[in-house]
């Protein structure tokens, strides 16, 4: 079966790049992306494209490319999931905030509105693929209502988890380690599997797509985000033993990382993971262990997160007992609130909680992003509830310029590792700062000796 038109629901941080470069890659097949959201849309067919509504790197020359000539944005969902022959469901999947299973298992009700939805206009056979990432088995939920609701037609349902990561999603794109289609065993499931395939093997080498069943496929991309934050969560869990014996963490890291079983990608200690998919994904394997009876693999999976939310807090700790035991009216300044460098993402950014804490100790908390704006920012305070939103107005400030962001301010914490930076004239902050003026690198990005030259108190991570 030969594809020649896609529609991808959910116009985001994973819908919007990937039908990019599906488009881009095969130029024959009408790929519609569409939203109810309508600013979104619009931001996407902006003419002037360092407005699209995603920052990232090499995303704008990719929609230049094909936008207009096989890829469009539109807020007309019914009508692109009627004319198209596969549909990839590409919306949120937040944890749940109600209900059973609040606060861990995923919430499944767009996923669940974008099935009814094409259940009651799909008018001839389609392709439904699980973009988004869903516990296991929610494709057989997908496949009970379309079946049941449908007009009689028949719906085939893969699993295409997407394992790009912000902030380099062109060139995970461009370049992945493996693309995975689960499908099931019958023949028009294997046919739906191979339509797929060859989509992606327009510039995917073959040997690099794998085919399983609807399950695994679902469960491993689960599985790779855990390993994935196990191991920050591991490298951050001797940050502390680092500090107080006097062995640093970064010295660690690289002695292990030579050891080729163990590899030397996610090491790098931090102010601990953030993002929309670590925690997200880790509490419904949690929840799904949970919920069989497995419980010992639920404690050992919920420690990661355990360990996560102590590292924020322990940052934030430090920062309070370094300057002498209290912060109230004192600026300290934030340089990075996205949750990692070259994206405008902040969701489940460590900034959030550590501001949060910080603001808790009557601190005026200044930050600077050279991404997010000072909208964003008091969004995501206000989303936490712990004040009112006239409150975090009062304690938190956003900047346009770093400079500024840091004149007056008693310490500075780097919570974004942004390559700019490392380029910043630090004699000229370091005199603009309140004395003693301490940095508290929560991604140890500068180098010690030179800011302690410049006079500078620094408390890196693990050293
Ligand atoms: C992750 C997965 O990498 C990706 O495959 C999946 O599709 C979505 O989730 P993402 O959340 O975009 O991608 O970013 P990632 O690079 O994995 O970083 C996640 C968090 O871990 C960031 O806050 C980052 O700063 C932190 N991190 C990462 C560390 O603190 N140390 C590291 O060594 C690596
Ligand atoms: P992700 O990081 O998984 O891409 P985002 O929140 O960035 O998540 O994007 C999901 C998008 O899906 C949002 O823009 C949201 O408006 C859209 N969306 C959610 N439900 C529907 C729906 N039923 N129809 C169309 N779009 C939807």
């Amino acid at each position: 079966m030969k594809i020649k038109s896609i529609c991808c629901i959910g116009a985001g941080y994973v819908g919007g790049p990937t039908m990019s470069v599906i488009a881009q890659k095969n130029p024959h097949i009408k790929v519609t992306v569409v939203d109810v959201n309508k600013e979104r849309i619009a931001a996407w067919n902006d003419e002037d494209l360092s407005r699209l509504p995603i920052f990232e790197p090499g995303l704008d020359g990719v929609v230049d490319q094909a936008r207009g000539r096989n890829l469009f944005f539109s807020t007309e969902v019914d009508e692109a999931i009627d004319e198209s022959d596969m549909i990839f469901i590409s919306v949120n999947t937040p944890t749940k905030t109600y209900g059973a299973g609040k606060g861990m298992a995923a919430d499944l009700q767009f996923v669940e509105l974008c099935a009814r939805q094409i259940a009651r206009v799909a008018t001839s056979d389609k392709i439904v693929v699980e973009k988004s990432t869903l516990p296991v088995k929610t494709a057989e939920a997908i496949k009970d209502i379309l079946d049941n609701t449908g007009n009689g037609i028949h719906f085939e349902i893969l699993s295409n988890p997407e394992f790009l990561a912000e902030g380099t999603a062109i060139q995970d794109l461009h370049h992945p380690d493996r693309v995975l289609i689960g499908g099931e065993p019958t023949d028009s499931g294997q046919k739906a599997v191979e339509a797929l395939a060859e989509i992606y093997a327009s510039w995917v080498p073959k040997d690099q797509i794998i085919t399983t069943n609807l399950w695994s496929s679902e469960l491993s991309k689960l599985t790779a985000n855990a390993f994935l934050a196990q191991r920050v969560s591991s490298i951050n869990a001797l940050t502390e033993l680092c500090e107080k014996t006097g062995a640093n963490i970064d010295e660690v890291a690289n002695a292990i990382g030579t050891d080729s079983r163990i590899g030397s990608k996610f090491l790098k200690a931090s102010v601990g993971f953030g993002g929309s998919c670590f925690q997200k994904d880790i509490l419904n394997l949690v929840y799904i262990c949970k919920s069989l009876g497995l419980n010992e693999s639920a404690d050992y999976w919920e420690q990661v997160i355990l360990m996560n939310n102590h590292q924020r807090t322990r940052f934030a700790n430090k920062i309070v007992k370094s300057l002498y035991g209290t912060v109230a009216d004192k600026k300290i300044t934030f340089f990075g609130w996205a949750f990692k460098k070259d994206t405008n993402d902040t969701r489940e950014s460590a900034a959030i909680y550590i501001a949060d804490k910080l603001i808790e100790e009557h601190a005026q908390v200044a930050a600077y992003d050279p991404k997010v704006s000072e909208l964003q920012m008091q969004s995501d305070l206000n989303y936490l509830n712990t004040r009112s939103e006239s409150e975090n107005a009062q304690y938190l400030t956003s900047y346009h310029d770093p400079y500024q962001a840091a004149h007056g301010a008693h310490a500075l914490a780097i919570i974004t590792e942004w390559d700019e930076f490392k380029t910043y004239d630090w004699t000229l902050i370091y005199q603009n700062m309140n004395k003693p003026a301490f940095i508290f690198d929560g991604r140890n990005l500068l180098d010690k000796t030179k800011m302690q030259a410049i006079g500078f108190n620094y408390v890196g991570i693990g050293q």
